[in-house]
């Protein structure tokens, strides 16, 4: 019988590929940080069984109609929103991501990103690498406080979760706001559930991690800044269109936030130009949230052991659709 054939849309490190070749026929697209052209990866799926996707790469209609062979499509991310699910479904393509073995490793880079917000830290190494540290000087590049201070996540799933742990350890409060409760980070973690509008008002620190839906969209716009506090820092860890990034500019010029920290944009790769980076409030990262050596070959891992039980066995470990 012929190996199921699979095309990975991005070069893959071969050493972890390799074994999987034996009972898959891995094709996979050439280039590591550049992504797939569309129309390539088109026509890889009108013959492919399965496709490893990126984030970057659009799975919808268009794509399913003319694969006809496609069962399923193993996204490297725990994010899908890149994937028409219901379309898939429609289809009868099975959809899997990666959630659980990116969790702790977003949580750290998120909360090192207010970290870095709140204690200027990208502008502090500038400053001494520019040779501009000629003294020292009361408030030079004061920042603010992170310990005891409140912090409200939208948004507490698995890596909300993970950051409201390293908040306590900063004795920090934490406020959380989800669509539904969460019992055990209540108890556990002394997590309070708070209304929306109440958490921007009462928050020093608004972390942004709810997926990407019709409903999260465009979630935090000027009504939303400007119920937060002056002092108050914004990060976004989840995804840049929940964000309207030119009321954030306006919320940030116009004193209504203090600074923002931001790992995801509307548009990315963000272009060096956008209004947002000029801001020296601002710190901007390149959607690193689960980028460790080792997380990212668990996530590639998963992705190819998910296409692998797929074939052999009907089964997959960690299903969006069903
Ligand atoms: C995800 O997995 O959805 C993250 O955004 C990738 O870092």
């Amino acid at each position: 019988m012929s190996k199921p054939s699979v095309y990975i849309t991005r070069k893959l490190p071969e050493d972890l590929v390799e074994s999987y070749r034996e009972v898959l026929d891995i094709e996979m697209w050439d280039r590591e940080e550049e992504p797939v052209e569309r129309s390539h990866l088109l026509k890889k799926s009108r013959t492919a069984d399965a496709l490893l996707t990126m984030l970057s790469d659009k799975v919808d209609n268009e794509l399913l109609d003319g694969a006809d062979r496609l069962k399923m499509v193993a996204n490297l991310a725990v994010g899908y929103d890149n994937i028409d699910v219901e379309a898939a479904t429609d289809h009868g393509v099975q959809v899997t991501n990666t959630p659980d073995v990116l969790t702790d490793t977003t949580a750290d880079l998120v909360f090192g990103l207010l970290m870095a917000t709140a204690r200027r830290l990208m502008e502090a190494e500038q400053f001494v690498k520019e040779g501009n540290w000629t003294n020292w000087s009361p408030l030079l590049l004061a920042g603010t406080d992170i310990h005891h201070k409140k912090i409200g996540i939208v948004g507490m799933g698995r890596i909300g979760q993970s950051i409201a742990k390293r908040a306590k350890g900063f004795d920090m409060d934490v406020l959380y706001h989800n669509r539904s409760r969460h019992r055990e980070a209540e108890e556990q973690l002394g997590a309070v559930y708070t209304e929306f509008e109440d958490l921007l008002e009462s928050a020093d620190y608004v972390v942004c991690m709810a997926p990407l839906t019709e409903e999260t969209n465009g979630m935090f716009r000027v009504e939303q800044f400007k119920k937060m506090k002056k002092e108050a820092i914004f990060i976004n860890g989840s995804r840049g269109q929940l964000v309207d990034e030119k009321d954030l500019y306006d919320a940030l010029v116009e004193g209504e936030i203090a600074g923002a920290g931001l790992d995801v944009f509307e548009e990315e790769p963000i272009s060096a130009d956008h209004l947002l980076l000029q801001l020296e409030q601002v710190v901007a990262l390149p959607h690193i949230g689960s980028a460790t050596k080792e997380t990212r070959y668990k996530m590639m891992e998963l992705c190819l052991e998910n296409i692998k039980h797929y074939f052999e066995e009907g089964r997959v470990q960690t299903p969006v659709n069903d």
